[in-house]
């Protein structure tokens, strides 16, 4: 099969013992790895003072908050608060796991890890699922040529697929016995319990494992590095539901993937076709349209808006012509618009769908839909004909009634120049004076911006305290006491020879919300094995959304001039904080005990 399987997938087998990814080897990596080099193959990236500046890959914007620090080997998002180094910026860019980070990144620094790199828990069970996933598909395929599976064979040709599409996509089909992946994946050494998390196994109520897919003709779904993720069945009858898909599994996330992609994204020359279905897809890229992607079952979401984004600047939406698919395609454009894409709208005539439209042409198929693609509107042109379809320009109140759903459209448009094409066009249609369209569109436009610069304010401000909120949700009750181990934690990771100091006077039970404390553990425990707490040094030892707060600590606090002093500033804070009670402990306490904690407040407030 050439499905873009990844060959040298093997070779991540057999690497699990004991002992860590060397922090030798990762500073060797880091040295040889430009952080903005590696980050400007996703962002366009603009030179700002020592720093670089671009437009977030994590969250929607039009202004660019995300700044790329050469000097500190650091990514910082002010805008959502994601950051971190470039290992964290590749396991969250790529959803990958920590190992398979650097595996990826030593790849492209020319370097090989070690053998005693070993993957963590998580990371091993995902190399299983891979495994099972990929001797599954291959399971599959090969049913299709046995007299059980001629059936489905026959159903793929009859669909007009040709053997070549067929093994290039690695279709396949499941047989009706419950039992046979699991039996073939088993004899190759896969447990029951990993054919269950891949979803590949359903669990009985007695406990045993039997296979999810049952008399379906199979479409593996590919991932960018070839992996294969996940599986989407098709049933040959009426039978509901007509397709059943692999449900989210530690390798795979159906919001973040796209059907056909790894195709895709090397053919999609500046452009990719977005459609519904995976025959639509696989129909498309036969007739010559290799571009095509498709979601996996769900609308389409931000993640995957971003996803198209980093492949082409154009996409065009063609979704079914029926009430559902016109919906959907108004909703995607709201979510693709703002990622910066142009959006253009096919409509494929006569209700149908792409697949059946090119069959219905017959040897004509690609040339037809070729047309169809080149007078594609774009999505202004798509709403304004929508509304046009919707009013009678004849009838005078009619036609006011569309110019009035009209304006917001045009006002909705950035580009200055192609705005003024459409008033221009809208006052020709109508008969009205081309100031007097231009006047409201302004207006509009007037509202909108003042609604946006709210609604974003709003956002932000929002969002930021949700992540702190997320991070550490002790923070809002000791406010106080989280800053100050805030400000301790920069000083240690900024001054290693203050760090070395700090632990071997300060207690973990010293700080007060948890969070903190256990990035104080992670570091103190570090120092005293002589590793070095850089924050380029520790992201093995956090999660991405703990390094993304890791970093807003860094990046929001300047340097401390004599980081010694400030320190014990930051300590003695601590340990006056300490004596002070929450507010739930307040309210529990009796007049006596606040009595005595008043007394305590007094006497260090003496004290200084
Ligand atoms: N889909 C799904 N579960 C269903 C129905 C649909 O996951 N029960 C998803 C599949 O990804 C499918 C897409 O939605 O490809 C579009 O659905 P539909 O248009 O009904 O299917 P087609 O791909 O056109 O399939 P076919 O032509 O075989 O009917
Ligand atoms: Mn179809």
């Amino acid at each position: 099969m050439n499905s873009g399987y990844n060959s040298d997938f093997e070779s991540v087998k057999g690497k699990c013992k004991e002992l860590p990814i060397s922090d030798q080897f990762i500073q060797e990596l880091k040295a040889r790895t430009a952080i903005e080099e590696v980050i400007s193959d996703y962002v366009q990236l603009k030179k700002s003072g020592r720093s670089y500046m671009g437009l977030c890959p994590f969250h929607n914007e039009k202004t660019p908050s995300f700044s790329v620090s050469p000097e500190n080997s650091f990514f910082h998002c002010f805008g959502c608060g994601a950051g971190g180094d470039v290992i964290t910026f590749i396991r969250k860019i790529e959803n990958l796991d920590y190992v398979e980070a650097v595996k990826l990144l030593a790849k492209r620094a020319g370097m090989t890890v070690p053998e005693d790199g070993r993957d963590d828990g998580m990371g091993r069970l995902k190399t299983r699922i891979y495994e099972a996933n990929r001797e599954a598909a291959r399971f599959y395929h090969k049913q299709l040529y046995t007299p059980e599976g001629e059936r489905a064979l026959e159903y793929l040709r009859k669909r007009q697929l040709t053997e070549k599409t067929i093994i290039h996509f690695g279709l396949g089909y499941s047989p009706t016995s419950r039992f046979e992946l699991v039996n073939h994946l088993k004899s190759k050494g896969f447990s029951g319990s990993e054919l269950i998390s891949a979803n590949l196994a359903n669990q009985s109520k007695k406990g045993y494992p039997f296979d999810r897919f049952s008399d379906r003709v199979m479409f593996p779904i590919i991932d960018l590095r070839g992996n294969v993720i996940a599986f989407g069945g098709r049933i040959m009858t009426d039978i509901k539901p007509k397709y059943l898909n692999t449900s989210d599994t530690p390798v795979f996330n159906k919001s973040r993937n796209l059907f056909a992609l790894q195709f895709a994204k090397n053919k999609a020359n500046g452009q990719l076709i977005l459609v519904e279905g995976y025959m639509d897809v696989i129909a498309l890229h036969q007739a010559g349209f290799e571009n095509a992607v498709a979601t996996l079952g769900t609308a389409l979401t931000n993640e995957q808006a971003m996803l198209i984004k980093r492949y082409c600047d154009e996409v065009v939406i063609c979704y079914d012509a029926d009430e559902a698919g016109q919906k959907a395609t108004q909703r995607a454009i709201g979510i693709l618009r703002p990622t910066g894409l142009r959006v253009k709208v096919l409509t494929v005539p006569n209700g149908k769908d792409p697949d059946e439209f090119i069959k219905s042409y017959g040897e004509q198929g690609s040339t037809r839909f070729r047309m169809l693609l080149e007078k594609t509107g774009n999505d202004i042109e798509y709403a304004i004909n929508k509304l046009r379809a919707e009013f009678n320009t004849d009838i005078v109140e009619q036609r006011v009634e569309f110019f009035n759903r009209v304006v917001p459209v045009i006002a909705g448009i950035d580009n200055t120049v192609e705005r003024d094409v459409y008033i221009t066009r809208l006052s020709e249609e109508l008969n009205v004076e081309k100031s007097a369209v231009a006047n409201l569109v302004q207006k509009n436009l007037h509202r909108k911006q003042n609604k946006l610069r709210n609604d974003a304010q709003r956002q932000a401000a929002s969002e930021l305290s949700a992540i702190n909120d997320r991070m550490n949700k002790e923070k809002q009750f000791r406010l106080r006491a989280a800053s100050a181990e805030e400000a301790l934690l920069a000083v240690m990771l900024r001054n290693s020879d203050v760090a070395g100091k700090i632990v071997k006077n300060v207690n973990p039970e010293l700080f007060i919300t948890s969070f903190n404390r256990r990035i104080y553990e992670v570091l103190r425990e570090r120092v005293k094995e002589g590793r070095e707490i850089g924050i380029e040094d520790i992201s093995g030892d956090f999660s991405i959304d703990e390094m993304g707060r890791i970093t807003d600590i860094l990046a929001v606090r300047p340097r401390e001039n004599d980081p010694f002093a400030a320190a014990w500033e930051y300590v003695k804070v601590l340990e006056n904080e300490r004596e002070r009670l929450t507010p739930e402990q307040i309210e529990q306490s009796s007049p006596e005990e606040l009595n005595e904690y008043i007394k305590r407040l007094r006497k260090m407030k003496d004290k200084g």
